[in-house]
């Protein structure tokens, strides 16, 4: 393992949100002015276009914007009719925000741990744990980890079979799907982040719910605004998680690109893997033998690479290695939820959820992002192979 002496050649961001932004600026602008010109400001006829468009996209029925992914998760487990004293199935590993949502919505996470290849929850062990619970949760909330969907044909056959609601967490998979089926159309409902790192990002925070189920997309549109479908009477304790206007308006720009920009993504996704293997970094899945482990897609997985998102045992080491050669990376996620210290009441302790546990000490994402430029990648793949060396 070498230290890195060398002085810096180039320096390649995460993300750099600049060179999208560039192609679109005029397009963004006059959508910004025709928002300011109109002076409605909260949903509107803007929020309403963007809801059936964004509908259109992902092959569903309904799409309740609200404003943010994690409201959108809450949102979708409260109309689904989760409730205090109720609990909900989901993966240790994910953004905090998948499992908080659950206690907003009144409910106990119970956390069922992944699969080591594709870091998603695995089916196998979801099933294991509705067998042996008592009661039973009444909802699972499987997460698109890094823009790939989880195993929704198993989850979906096993919520039909033990009664459970279906809650996707698509916050990293804006057009990603599985056997053809569209992440947002795929479970009972769905929840999206427009986070401003996310696929289709915003200029802000914002967030959407979509649905096939019609009573299920009216609970959630009153509960976004204060429960209440007529002004002042109020059904029931909502929250302010409306959309602003400007926010729709530049996601409708954005949104006509989103093709483009996920099929780009998984391009560099694709030039990675083979600059990995003719660098020879992959080892086997024997992990003790392994440099660089990469994700596995499966092949029902249509993959829109949010994240490309390595294993490496070394992985502290080679951050610290890439970040003296002037390339930035990210760890999501350094802590599992089942080991968060508000999450202490659970009562979990290390080695519960093992995969996830270990996930959390080697995942490593590289730099990702539609603009990025081959000359990037490959000095990303060099100077990983540098410290191999
Ligand atoms: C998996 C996952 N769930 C939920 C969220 C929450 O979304 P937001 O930041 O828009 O509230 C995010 C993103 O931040 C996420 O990555």
């Amino acid at each position: 393992m070498k230290s890195s002496g060398q002085k810096t050649a180039l320096q390649v961001p995460m993300l750099d949100l600049g060179r999208g932004y560039a192609g679109i600026r005029e397009e963004v602008l006059e959508a910004i002015a025709r928002v300011c010109d109109s002076q409605h400001y909260i949903l509107g006829e803007e929020v309403t276009a963007f809801e059936r468009e964004f509908a259109a996209l992902c092959g569903s029925a309904h799409a309740v914007a609200c404003a943010s992914g994690t409201d959108a998760l809450w949102l979708g487990l409260a109309a689904s009719g989760i409730k205090s004293g109720d609990s909900v199935i989901t993966t240790p590993f994910s953004f905090f925000a998948t499992a908080s949502s659950i206690v907003r919505a009144g409910a106990r996470p119970v956390f069922v741990d992944i699969e080591a290849e594709t870091l998603n929850i695995d089916p196998e062990k979801v099933r294991q744990k509705l067998q042996a619970a008592s009661p039973r949760p009444q909802a699972m909330m499987p997460v698109h980890l890094y823009g790939q969907c989880a195993d929704m044909e198993d989850l979906n056959r096993i919520a039909g079979e033990f009664g459970l609601s279906v809650v996707e967490d698509a916050a990293q998979a804006v057009g990603a799907a599985w056997n053809g089926k569209i992440a947002g159309s795929v479970g009972g409902s769905a929840a999206f982040s427009f986070y401003p790192t996310k696929n289709l990002s915003a200029f802000g925070d914002a967030g959407i719910l979509t649905t096939n189920d019609t009573e299920l997309a009216e609970r959630a549109r009153s509960l976004r605004n204060h429960g209440s479908k007529q002004r002042y009477y109020h059904d029931e304790i909502g929250a302010n998680s409306r959309l602003d206007s400007i926010q729709a308006a530049v996601l409708r720009v954005k949104m006509k690109r989103l093709p483009q920009w996920n099929k780009e993504r998984a391009d560099r996704a694709r030039v990675y893997d083979q600059l990995f293997e003719r660098a020879g970094l992959v080892g086997s899945a024997n992990h003790k033998a392994t440099k660089v482990a990469l994700l596995k897609t499966r092949p029902q997985a249509l993959h829109i690479f949010h994240q490309y998102v390595v294993r490496v045992p070394q992985r502290d080491e080679l951050r610290n290695f890439l970040k003296q050669r002037g390339v930035s990376t990210e760890i999501y996620y350094p802590v599992p939820l089942h080991l968060q210290k508000c999450f202490a009441y659970l009562g979990h302790a290390e080695g519960d959820l093992p995969e996830a546990e270990r996930a959390a000490k080697d995942v490593l994402a590289l730099p990702m992002f539609p603009e990025l430029k081959i000359e990037e990648q490959k000095y990303v793949v060099e100077n990983i192979a540098e410290f191999f060396s």
